[in-house]
């Protein structure tokens, strides 16, 4: 008899429920309830625990891990006993790219059974076309991406092994929508790709973030202020001592009335509409700012 296939849609709408669906997959594929998250996966019921309106029993499948922390995440798995379907990890975090720690989960997870799925929401075609991973060449079971991809459009779409994603138990799940492989957020998911490729848009990405990255820097450490742009160029990251936090954000504050949008603490994103005047405008305002 021929088994039942349902439909599975890869490609999706926003971000969160492209890693949703890549907890159904990990759930349906490893017969496992529990999650093991370790950074921002959206608004999602079982990405949220402790959320108000997100039930007891959904919170209780999931547990949260520190970004970079190896033997906390050992010590989860261990814990959870066999039921654990997936490590879901936001690949950079705390703008650091740090070496190994990937490789390490996903050799962790490996080691106790569960899916190791990479969210590279934020990440991917920015850093590298395929995220963090791509750019360490690590493979995790499965990877989600969305943002960047298309260009201010809603697409997002997940990624897996074979095994995984053409398993019976995959395809016995239910993951599609009215609003899925819509032919508008495709259109736009190709552009955006024939685009970064076209313009070669990774490299022209880290080449003018490192230019402000060390622009913003020199500014700020030539005054003697801890405000800070720290990991890799396509997002760099902002850090602040709290001793000088109040000051640096008002110096940001001005900027903005400048016309200058620096947010204070959260990563920032190069783009290919950015050009090198951008930039050097861009650090020459906070010089000026910070002179006077
Ligand atoms: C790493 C990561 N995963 C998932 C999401 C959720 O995406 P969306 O807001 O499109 O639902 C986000 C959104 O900021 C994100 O940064």
């Amino acid at each position: 008899m021929r088994s039942r296939r349902r439909k599975l849609s890869p490609f999706i709408c926003g971000g969160s429920n492209a890693t949703s669906g890549a907890v159904r997959i990990a759930r349906a594929y490893t017969g496992r309830d529990r999650i093991i998250k370790c950074g921002y996966h959206g608004w999602h019921d079982w990405t949220r625990p402790g959320n108000p309106g997100v039930p007891e029993s959904v919170c209780a499948l999931t547990s949260t891990i520190d970004y970079g922390d190896l033997d906390q995440l050992e010590d989860q798995l261990k814990e959870s006993n066999g039921r654990t379907a997936c490590v879901f990890l936001e690949t950079i975090q705390q703008g650091g790219l740090l070496e190994g720690y990937l490789e390490g989960c996903v050799g962790l997870a490996q080691d106790y059974g569960a899916l190791c799925v990479f969210d590279e929401t934020k990440v991917g075609f920015r850093v590298a076309l395929g995220g963090a991973g791509d750019h360490f060449g690590v493979t995790p079971d499965i990877s989600t991406f969305g943002k960047a991809i298309s260009n201010g459009y809603a697409g997002s779409f997940l990624v897996g092994k074979q095994e995984i994603l053409r398993s019976a138990e995959t395809r016995s799940t239910w993951m599609t929508a009215t609003f899925q492989s819509d032919l508008l957020i495709l259109t736009a998911i190709r552009t955006t790709l024939s685009e970064l490729q076209r313009k070669k848009g990774i490299a022209y990405q880290w080449r003018l973030g490192d230019r402000l990255i060390t622009g913003l820097n020199d500014a700020f450490g030539r005054v003697g202020l801890s405000y800070k742009l720290v990991g890799c160029g396509p997002m760099p990251s902002p850090t602040v001592d709290d001793t000088d936090r109040d000051r640096c954000f008002k110096i940001l504050e001005r900027c903005l009335g400048l016309g200058h949008y620096l947010h204070p603490t959260h990563p920032w994103f190069l783009s290919l509409t950015h050009t090198e005047e951008d930039i050097d405008g861009t650090v020459q305002a906070v010089d000026e700012v910070l002179r006077s």
